[in-house]
Order: C-alpha cells, then sequence, then structure tokens
C-alpha cells in the first residue's frame, strides 16, 4: 500500500458504466477515493485499504443469481459509513436480510424502471440535507431488479412510483441504499448526496492539488532514491507535468528525451525545448530524427504503415538516446487513473481489463527499466491542475490534444517535406483564428489535414492547381466520442480566406462536419 496519508473513499465496481462519474464527484469535493473491481475486494484487501467510507457502484448483474458479485462480509461491521447504488443498494439489502426481486417478479411494488424518474419524500434524512426543498427530485434510474423487502434495522426516506424503496436507510450504522444513480447529470442534485455522504463520513475535503504534489514528490524520492530517471517528453499535458514534477522531486537526477520526428507542429519543437530547458532548467536531449523518420516513410501511403514505421522508429531512437544516459534505472511515464482503472467486465466474468499507456510500449521489460508513474492517481483535469502548482504556464496546460504519430495522420496518403510544410502553414492559421476569437477553450482538438489532392482554383487572373485541406474542430470529453464544433460561417469564411492567402500551395478550404462515432478524429 502507498503512504498516502489522506483519508480514503473506497468505490468498490460491481460494473456499472458510470463508476467513474462516482469518482469524478467526489474529486470535486477534494475527497481521495479509489475504484477497485469487487473480485479484488477480499476482506484482507479491505482492512488494508482501511477506507473512511465505501460506496457500492451499480453493475450489470443480479444479485438474484447465484454466484453473482457481492461486496466482503467484514464490510457491515467495519463501522464505516457505506452508500449502496442501484446494485449496491440490492446486494446491500440481500447482504443484510432484505430481499430483491428479478423486474418481472412483482413484489414490494416495484418493478424495472430505465430512465427519468421522480423520488418522492418520505422522511429526513440527514443524507438527503437541501433535497426535496422544491417538492420532488429528479432522478435517473436504470434498474431491472428491485428491493421487494428492506433489510431489518432501514427505514424508507424516499420512493418513486416503481421504487418504493429508492431511497433507504440504517441512521445507526450510517448504511445509505439508493436505487437511482446520483453520479449522472440526469439526476440534476445528485452531487449533494455525494456531498452529504462525505459529510456525515467525516471527509475534510483536504486533496487538493497543492497537498497531492508534496505528498507525489516525497513518494517520487522514496521510490527512486539516487538513481536516474529518464522521460520522454511529448511536449502533450501529460508528459510535459510528469516531467516538471520530477523534476521538482529529483532535480538533476532527470533527464527528459524529446525527439522531433519531422512530424511536429510549426514552432513546437523549439517552444517545447526552450520552455524545459531554458526557463525550466530541466536536462533535455533534443533528438532531431527528422531525416531518419521522413526518410523510411517515403512512398508509404498505408494508414497502419505509417503508424508501425513510426512507432517502431520512436522505441529505436528512444532506446538510443536513453542507452547514452549513465545509471538510468527508471522510465517516468504519464499514465494517468482513466488508464489504469480495472474495470469490471461485462461479460459476467472475473475478468478484468487493463488499458496500459503505450507512448514507449515495451521499452520498460527491453530496457531493464523500473516505471515511475506520478501521475497514476489522477484525472486529467486534476493533471491540469497540478500543472498549474508546478508552475507551467496556462498556455501549455490547455493546449490540445496532439497525437503521438503528429502530422503523419493529418497527411493521408503519402508523406511529403512539401506537404508538411504547407500543412504547418494552414494549421498556423488555423490555430490562430480560433485563439483570435477566443474558441480554443471551447474546443477539444483543433487541426488541418491536407488533402493528397489538387484541385483548381483562379487567384487574381491566374489559374491555381493546388492543395485542397480540410479544417477539423470537435469538442469531447475523452475522445472516445465527439462532436464536429458549430464555427459559425463567419468564422469559416474569414478562416478559409486567411488560409488561402497565407499559405502557399493550398487553394481550398473545406470543413469536415462528421462526427465519432462514425468518423474518427484523426484522419487516418
Ligand atoms: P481518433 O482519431 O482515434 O483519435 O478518433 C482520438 C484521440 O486520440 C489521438 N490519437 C493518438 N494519440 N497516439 C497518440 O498519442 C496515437 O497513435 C493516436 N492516434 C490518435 C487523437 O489525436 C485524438 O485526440
Amino acid at each position: 500500500m502507498d503512504t498516502l496519508t489522506h483519508d480514503r473513499l473506497l468505490i468498490i465496481d460491481f460494473g456499472s458504466q458510470v463508476t467513474q462519474l462516482i469518482a469524478r464527484r467526489l474529486r470535486e469535493l477534494n475527497v481521495y477515493c479509489e475504484i477497485h473491481p469487487y473480485q479484488n475486494v477480499t476482506d484482507a484487501v479491505l482492512a488494508d485499504l482501511a477506507p473512511k467510507a465505501v460506496i457500492l457502484s451499480g453493475g450489470p448483474d443480479s444479485v438474484t443469481r447465484e454466484g453473482s458479485p457481492r461486496a466482503p462480509d467484514s464490510l457491515w461491521t467495519m463501522g464505516v459509513p457505506v452508500l449502496g447504488i442501484c446494485y449496491g443498494q440490492q446486494t446491500m439489502m440481500t447482504q443484510l436480510g432484505g430481499e430483491v426481486h428479478g423486474g418481472k417478479i412483482s413484489g414490494g411494488g416495484g418493478t424495472a424502471e430505465f430512465g427519468r424518474a421522480k423520488v418522492t419524500k418520505a422522511a429526513d434524512l440527514d443524507l438527503l440535507s437541501g433535497w426535496f426543498a422544491d417538492g420532488d427530485e429528479q432522478v435517473w434510474m436504470s434498474h431491472g431488479d428491485h428491493v421487494a423487502k428492506i433489510a431489518p434495522g432501514f427505514e424508507v426516506y424516499g420512493t418513486s412510483p416503481n421504487a418504493p424503496y429508492a431511497i433507504l436507510a440504517d441512521t445507526a450504522r450510517h448504511f445509505y441504499g439508493v436505487q437511482f444513480h446520483p453520479e449522472v447529470h440526469h439526476t440534476p442534485n445528485g452531487a449533494k448526496l455525494y456531498e452529504n455522504f462525505v459529510r456525515i463520513a467525516g471527509f475534510i475535503g483536504d486533496w487538493t492539488m497543492d497537498a497531492y504534489k508534496d505528498i507525489a514528490i516525497e513518494k517520487i524520492r522514496e521510490q527512486v532514491g539516487d538513481s536516474h530517471v529518464i522521460c520522454a517528453l511529448s511536449g502533450g499535458v501529460d508528459s510535459s507535468v510528469t516531467a516538471a514534477l520530477l523534476h521538482e522531486a529529483i532535480g538533476d537526477q532527470l533527464t527528459c528525451v524529446f525527439v522531433d520526428h519531422g512530424l511536429l507542429r510549426k514552432n513546437e519543437a523549439d517552444d517545447v525545448v526552450s520552455m524545459f530547458r531554458d526557463n525550466m532548467n530541466l536536462k533535455v536531449i533534443y533528438a532531431q530524427e527528422q531525416d531518419l523518420f521522413l526518410g523510411q516513410l517515403e512512398g508509404q501511403s498505408d494508414p497502419e504503415t505509417k503508424r508501425k514505421i513510426i512507432g517502431g522508429l520512436f522505441i529505436d531512437v528512444f532506446q538510443k538516446y536513453a542507452n547514452e544516459i549513465e545509471g538510468a534505472k527508471f522510465l517516468a511515464q504519464g499514465t494517468l487513473y482513466p488508464d489504469v482503472i480495472e474495470s469490471v467486465s461485462f461479460s459476467g466474468g472475473p475478468s478484468v481489463t487493463i488499458k496500459s499507456h503505450h507512448n514507449v510500449g515495451g521499452l520498460p521489460e527491453k530496457m531493464g527499466l523500473k516505471l515511475v508513474e506520478p501521475l497514476r492517481e489522477l484525472f486529467k483535469d486534476e493533471v491540469r491542475a497540478l500543472g498549474h502548482e508546478l508552475g507551467l504556464p496556462a498556455s501549455f496546460i490547455g493546449r490540445h490534444p496532439f497525437p503521438g504519430p503528429g502530422l503523419a495522420i493529418r497527411c493521408p496518403g503519402e508523406i511529403t517535406r512539401e506537404k508538411l510544410d504547407i500543412l504547418r502553414e494552414a494549421d498556423a492559421v488555423y490555430i490562430d483564428q480560433i485563439r483570435k476569437h477566443g474558441l480554443y477553450d471551447e474546443i477539444w482538438q483543433a487541426f488541418v489535414a491536407i488533402l493528397p489532392v489538387r484541385t483548381v482554383g483562379v487567384m487574381g487572373d491566374g489559374r491555381t492547381y493546388d492543395f485542397a485541406c480540410a479544417l477539423r474542430a470537435v469538442t469531447s470529453v475523452d475522445g472516445m466520442t465527439a462532436d464536429y464544433y458549430p464555427f459559425s460561417h463567419d468564422f469559416l469564411g474569414e478562416t478559409a480566406t486567411r488560409i488561402i492567402n497565407e499559405v502557399a500551395g493550398i487553394n481550398r478550404v473545406t470543413y469536415d462536419i462528421t462526427s465519432k462515432p462514425p468518423g474518427t478524429i484523426e484522419w487516418e
């Protein structure tokens, strides 16, 4: 177990699609929490984690099925507050002597319920402070089964038409169960329940980035000792914050490698290197390997081949430079919490899926390096807050994501230096336009793709035969799904004019209005 001194709230995950949202709500309250899949939370693990409170998530299984997931038995005698949500409420009832019925079996007046519902107050409850001020509360229900008989010691505090036991509590033991999902937006007042719950549990809300920074620095020093650490710096937020944090923790024991593969945006390399090397005094190896990458990419037009070439070369190059760093024992990576959460699989089996970060995939094993991952406990917005604490400029922290293969996947078909130069210029004008119009922070990611087609145009009295390009701008939360950004026609017109006037080699501008799915954000 780590040396965190913060009080910990444990979320036992039964496989709900929205378990991560519970963690988000709690982090917003400055409460430190961890999500653990139910299979891993044995009585021993529970004792070791020593949580100050526990939340049981929803889940796709039915407690009426034999062998379905349960909370560890010792939970009920630990003396800590427990909040069960949906499946969590149902297993709480089942384990404590109540009864749950399948959706089609009536009993206790309940039945299956999906979507919006109204909950009516039945009695006052500390968990519900601030609720029912204007009458019924809107909540989001998503359950097939329902509680048919409540466990001894529990009372009903809220009801809905299909869930007469929508809110249950045993106030003596501080056990609470809700049938709905307070963590989702469709339960507009849901955050209040979490706020009340953590207050009841005695959390003081001391999980701030300032405090986290000090703890993280201490942990890095403890882990690394006087060994040397290397870090692949991409210029993205995660690797930048990782590098800045390590630098603060171990100073000169850190060396960063920044690989310029010739596929970066205009001024990108200079901006990153000068910020870290000149302004922050980090040791940065500036690996100028443009010729190597572009040489190997010559004549390649298949998207997967291009990606594989870049990925393979990146590892070779990084390894080459890392080998020159004497005594390197650790590799730092900007792995975030959503990458490491082991989530319960929906097939119902006990398998877990762990998404691994693969910036430098396979390298640690190959080079015999151990990993330092100081952002493992953080969500993206917390990483940004930490970057702020570490003194990284706001403009840097708020940058749009930029993919590892860089402009290669924004240059469909064959990559040439000529096309890359044109693309860099067009992209710079586009981003400048977005910034000038104050839209940068509203957009999740924006870029230009240069199309593998020349079109005819007319400029002045002359005919042109130049490349067409596509502008892309999307809103998204995590890059998994995305919508195109609804620019005004004025903005699009002005931007197209500027690109055509200012960028030699482009005579036609289009706007990509594909959402994801069915499209992807990048063009390749
Ligand atoms: P797609 O195109 O798959 O992109 O919708 C989703 C998000 O992932 C980024 N992306 C990558 N990032 N290495 C990265 O580091 C990659 O190979 C890669 N491919 C896509 C993309 O920019 C978007 O933010």
